[in-house]
C-alpha cells in the first residue's frame, strides 16, 4: 500500500519506492524552519549534510566540520519533527580511526541529535566502519563516486569513474554495500551512464548527485537548489529559485525605506489611547 500523505518516511518507504518504479526526493536541511518547509512540500530525505561547512560556515571544503557541529544541525533539524526520514552525514574524522570511534560518534548522532540514519562516505576502505555501524542496529547511507572529504587525495572535486578501472570499483563498491546492508546509496558526480548501471544493478536505491537522469532518486544542497550563495555551481545544479537576488532586492528596498523615513510608518507603529503631551507634562 503507498504511504498515506502524512506517513513518516522509513527506509523502507525508500526501498519501496524503487520497488514501485517511483523517484526519491531528498535535500539538505540545517535549521528547524527551512525542515518545517521541506517536509511540508514533501520531500522523502533529509541530509544534514557536512556541506554545511561550504554553504553556512563559508569555508571552501566540508572537512573542517566537526561530529558537534552535525549533533547540533541535527537536533535543529529533528526538532521540526519533520515526516522526511532524517540522515545525519558522519564529518571528516569521525570515523576514519577505527570502528569503535565511528559508532561511538553515530550513537551520539542518533541520541543527542536525533538523526534516524546516518551517512558514510566511501566504498572498499570502509567497509569495516559500515559493518560495524550496522551490527550496532544504525540504518547507513552510502555515498560513492566524488566523495567531498577525499578531496585532497581526489586532487580537488572532480567528477569520478570516467576511466574504465575506476568505473568498476565504484560498480563492485556499490554492489559489496549493498551486500553489506546500506540502505541506499547516494552517488556523487559520475558519468550519467555510470549511474544507470549501477541504479539497475541495486535492489536498494540509488540517489543521484551529478549521477544523471536514472538513478532512483536526487538530492541538491538547499542553498545551491535555492540560489542562496553566489558560490560557484556545479554542472549538475539546477536552480529553481534566486534567493539571493530576492534578498538582495528587499534589503535595498529596507535600506532605502530607512533612509527616506519611510518604514516604519503607520501601519507597523503602536498608538497610544490617551493624549501623550498631557501624559508626559
Ligand atoms: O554534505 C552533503 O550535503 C552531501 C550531499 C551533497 C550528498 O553529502
Amino acid at each position: 500500500m503507498p504511504p498515506s500523505e502524512n506517513e513518516k518516511i522509513t527506509i523502507r518507504t525508500l526501498q519501496a519506492r524503487k520497488r514501485q518504479g517511483g523517484r526519491i526526493s531528498a535535500v539538505t536541511s540545517y535549521d528547524y524552519h527551512t525542515t518545517r518547509a521541506v517536509s511540508e512540500a514533501g520531500i522523502d530525505l533529509i541530509l544534514v549534510g557536512d556541506s554545511m561547512g561550504m554553504v553556512l560556515h563559508g569555508r571552501e571544503n566540508t572537512l573542517k566540520v566537526s561530529i558537534d557541529d552535525i549533533i547540533y544541525h541535527t537536533r535543529l533539524v529533528a526538532r521540526a519533527e519533520p515526516r522526511s526520514l532524517v540522515v545525519a552525514d558522519m564529518p571528516y574524522g569521525s570515523y576514519h580511526v577505527s570502528c569503535e570511534q565511528a559508532v561511538r560518534n553515530a550513537l551520539r548522532l542518533i541520541k543527542e541529535g536525533g538523526a534516524e540514519a546516518v551517512k558514510v562516505e566511501g566504498g572498499r576502505s570502509r567497509f569495516g566502519v559500515v559493518d560495524a555501524l550496522l551490527r550496532a542496529e544504525i540504518p547507513v547511507l552510502g555515498h560513492l563516486g566524488l566523495t567531498p572529504q577525499s578531496v585532497h587525495s581526489l586532487g580537488g572535486f572532480r567528477v569520478q569513474g570516467k576511466m574504465r578501472d575506476k568505473a568498476r570499483e565504484i560498480m563492485d563498491d556499490a554492489r559489496e554495500l549493498e551486500a553489506r546492508g546500506v540502505f541506499a546509496l547516494v552517488l556523487e558526480s559520475i558519468p550519467m551512464e555510470l549511474g544507470k548501471a549501477v541504479t539497475q544493478t541495486l535492489t536498494i536505491p540509488t540517489i543521484g548527485i551529478g549521477a544523471g537522469p536514472n538513478c532512483d532518486g536526487q538530492i541538491l544542497v538547499f542553498h545551491d537548489l535555492m540560489g542562496f550563495t553566489r558560490l560557484y555551481m556545479p554542472k549538475f545544479v539546477r536552480q529553481y529559485a534566486d534567493l539571493y537576488g530576492m534578498i538582495q532586492t528587499a534589503l535595498r528596498a529596507y535600506i532605502h525605506d530607512i533612509r527616506e523615513g519611510r518604514f516604519p510608518d503607520d501601519r507597523e507603529s503602536y498608538h497610544l489611547k490617551g493624549d501623550i503631551d498631557e501624559w508626559l507634562k
